[in-house]
């Protein structure tokens, strides 16, 4: 499949998806989202494709946001309505993937492409990478899900400051919050993430499926329920051919090798 605002490659497993707006420091425009949505849906019946990894072209920016030009052209709130709801369906789709999506931020991440950084498992970013929640700005509120997933990533006291601010924070301090996994040298980010998902698609993909089910519809849930949500992946994947090779393989001190199954 051919796309205009992304490019999509495969190789060993891991399939790598670029914002490919570099004049417009990759801003994300409705075709940009309904391109992500489509390549991404593509991806889910994929069971070759073990990893995703999600960046963006240049070196300036992972994305600078909604594209502003049709923020400023909404006519009504129904329509401004409607668009949050596309870009927090997308969001949907990457949390419910069974595949995990690892952001490799090689730049600006500011509002949409925050969010849609927020929406990834993992995030590694470049050590020039400048991450921030401008919306307040532009009279606005991040609206693609920002204002939910930043305050549970890093607590809602800090969420609020950098969305009430709109300031920017370099990758140091966004390590320090936990808002980004690891920060690389910008030069080695494109390599760190490819040997990050290679790592994560040599292991057996229902566990590394279950893992991310377990850890995103847990955090919507009580601790009791989301123990007994635990408890029924943790049933089915003991049952699995994946599961008696893995016991197995360690018991006869031997690499395990994986079915996905
Ligand atoms: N939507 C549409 N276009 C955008 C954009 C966005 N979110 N962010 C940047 N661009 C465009 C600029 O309009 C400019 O286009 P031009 O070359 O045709 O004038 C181009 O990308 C380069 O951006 P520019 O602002 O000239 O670069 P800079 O180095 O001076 O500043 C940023 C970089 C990221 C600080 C600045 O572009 C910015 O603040 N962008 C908006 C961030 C934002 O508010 N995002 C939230 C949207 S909800």
């Amino acid at each position: 499949m051919t796309f205009t605002n992304i490019e999509v490659t495969h190789a060993a497993g891991v399939s790598t998806i670029t914002l490919n707006r570099p004049k417009q420091l990759n801003a994300l425009d409705a075709a940009t989202i309904s391109e992500l949505s489509t390549a991404l849906t593509g991806i889910s019946s994929d069971t070759g494709v073990r990893a995703i990894i999600l960046t963006g072209s240049g070196e300036r920016a992972f994305a600078a946001g909604a594209d502003i030009g049709e923020l400023r052209e909404l006519q009504s709130a129904t329509a401004a309505r409607e668009m949050a709801l596309r870009s927090q369906g997308l969001g949907r789709l990457m949390s419910e993937l069974h595949q995990p999506i690892i952001a490799a931020i090689n730049g600006y991440a500011l509002g949409g492409g925050l969010e849609l950084a927020l929406a990834c498992d993992i995030r590694i970013a470049a050590d020039t990478a400048q991450l921030g929640l401008p919306e307040v700005t532009l009279g606005i509120l991040p609206g693609w899900g920002g204002t939910q997933r930043l305050a549970r990533l890093i607590g809602p006291g800090m969420a609020k400051l950098m969305m009430m601010t709109g300031e920017r924070i370099k990758a140091n301090e966004a390590l320090r919050l936990g808002l980004v996994e690891r920060v690389v040298p910008a030069a080695e980010l494109a390599q760190a993430a490819q040997q990050l998902a290679q790592q994560i698609a040599a292991l057996p993909p229902l566990s590394i499926a279950a893992i991310k089910q377990a850890v995103n519809q847990g955090l919507n849930m009580s601790l009791d329920q989301g123990n007994a949500f635990e408890a029924g992946l943790f049933g089915e994947l003991a049952m699995t051919a994946d599961a008696k090779e893995g016991t197995t393989a360690f018991l006869d001190k031997r690499a395990a090798v994986w079915q996905g199954k």
